[in-house]
């Protein structure tokens, strides 16, 4: 049998190298070793309990976990070469420390077990970190948003001129996107939630059957009750990479808004200098790079849960090795946030709007014609006909290169007799942007009820993510 193994004692012939290799988690898992840790703390609590160790042996064994996890943030806990993964490297070096009691510590628990529950521990514990850089992130839209409640700017659909809108409002629509997502996580938290302790490495454990305590000890309100599913299902990877991938992809819409408008052709904002990079020939460029990361690294936010929902396809009976997959794409996706998110936010913090513009541009390209037609349907006209109008107004006006606003009184009543001088005043961005009073509508009156809505939901956000689930690993 191999030194340091956790298994071997019926083989005859050492892992071959290249098997080895293959094998070895090493490398990446070993940012599971805190939540280990705490799980072997919590399940020393359990062996306790159940009398299946005495009290000298449990001090014994907490005494040197909780030292390992001192040394862990040291930067003194580090793996060796030949340890498959993290948990038999921590089991070897409990051992090591602890010689008389740490064999114990495997009793009723599999790596299948304990690999899910590391798993649930680490990203209830990342997703809340995430979640407060999405709040932050929602907090300056918010703002950026309230202090352009009523700035105009051309709206856009097809990338084409459409009606008139504010900064305000362009920034609440994203600030609402990114609280759904937190809505979705808060969720997704519900069905994590829930340890998979006591399901051993499939049948349920005949050793430890307080489950109800290690759950408890560990932050979990649930605790499995199917020890099959405990240990084969990952859909709670599944669901997470998805919100992130959403994540990922509400983000880089706002990246390509930023490039959009920061180019010569919008010239509608400048990035700050801290938010750009240059180019190695062309000493004049200032370019978008963050956002074109950002909006890059969308890509494989979803490569990461394509690859997860393939790996889990058509997986049978309980635990299969193939699941060891599931660990590089989660933190990847959850890495790649952590880089995204905070210079989302600076470039929005940072960027500075050429209001008068915007302005002279929100009208634009006969960007009211729609009012037309709102004011005749206003005045018993179908929406049919009135349409027709609104069109004929906009050949004319196109013909005599004027904004519907300059054509004449004489012109507007032949086309329709109902466009009398009334109408004028919503043939202006102001009267427009007014005039759109329904409740999700660009009108300061709407804006003002929708920021209301969205800083209670930021605040009901804020305060879970500050949750603090493993108080001894955030002290430390
Ligand atoms: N490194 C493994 C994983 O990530 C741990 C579980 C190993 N279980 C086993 N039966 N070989 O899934």
């Amino acid at each position: 049998m191999v030194k340091n193994q956790l298994w071997g004692a019926r083989f005859s012939k050492k892992m071959d190298p290249a098997l080895f290799k293959m094998s070895q988690s090493t490398a990446f898992d070993w940012r599971l070793a805190p939540y280990d840790l705490l799980q072997s703390l919590a399940h020393t609590e359990g062996l306790l309990n159940q009398k299946i160790i005495n009290k000298q042996q449990a001090q014994k064994l907490k005494q040197t976990l909780e030292a390992m996890l001192t040394d862990f943030y040291k930067g003194k806990l580090v793996p060796k070469l030949e340890d498959e993964d993290v948990h038999g490297a921590l089991e070897r070096i409990l051992i090591e420390r602890a010689p008389k009691v740490g064999g114990w510590i495997r009793s009723g628990r599999s790596r299948n077990d304990q690999v899910s529950c590391d798993l649930r521990m680490y990203l209830r514990d990342e997703v809340r970190a995430l979640s407060s850089l999405l709040v932050d992130l929602v907090e300056v839209l918010t703002i950026k948003g309230e202090a352009h409640l009523t700035d105009p700017m051309p709206g856009y659909t097809h990338t084409q001129r459409a009606q008139p809108v504010t900064l305000g409002h362009y920034f609440f629509s994203h600030a609402h996107s990114l609280l759904r997502d937190l809505d979705r996580i808060v969720d997704w938290d519900k069905r994590v939630n829930v340890s998979p302790l006591g399901a051993g490495a499939i049948a349920g454990s005949g050793v430890v059957k307080n489950t109800k305590l290690t759950a408890s000890l560990l932050g979990f309100d649930d605790y499995s009750l199917n020890s099959i599913d405990a240990v084969s299902e990952r859909d709670f990877v599944a669901e997470i990479l998805f919100i992130m991938s959403l994540i990922g992809i509400h983000l880089a819409k706002i990246s390509e808004e930023i490039i959009l408008f920061t180019s010569r052709e919008f010239a509608f904002a400048r990035l700050d200098d801290a938010w750009a990079t240059g180019s190695s020939m062309m000493p004049q460029k200032k370019n978008a790079d963050g956002a074109e990361l950002t909006r890059g690294k969308s890509g494989r936010l979803i490569g990461n849960l394509t690859s997860l929902l393939t790996m889990l396809k058509g997986l049978p009976f309980a635990y299969n090795r193939d699941l060891q997959e599931d660990k590089e794409p989660v933190f990847d996706s959850i890495d790649t946030l952590f880089l995204t998110i905070p210079v989302t936010i600076g470039m929005i913090r940072t960027l500075e709007f050429d209001l008068t513009k915007m302005k002279n541009e929100a009208d634009k390209g006969y960007a009211l014609a729609t009012e037309i037609a709102d004011y005749l349907t206003l005045n018993g006209i179908d929406f049919k006909t009135a349409h027709e109008v609104a069109g004929a107004c906009v050949k004319l006006a196109e013909k005599q290169q004027k904004e519907l606003v300059e054509l004449a009184s004489s012109d507007l009543v032949k086309i329709h007799p109902l466009l009398e001088e009334s109408i004028k005043p919503l043939l202006t961005t102001t009267g427009s942007i007014n005039n759109r009073n329904s409740a999700s509508g660009t009108s300061a009156t709407s804006l003002s009820l929708q920021l209301k809505d969205l800083k209670k939901k930021r605040i009901k956000f804020r305060v879970w993510a500050n949750e603090v689930i493993y108080r001894k690993l955030h002290d430390a």
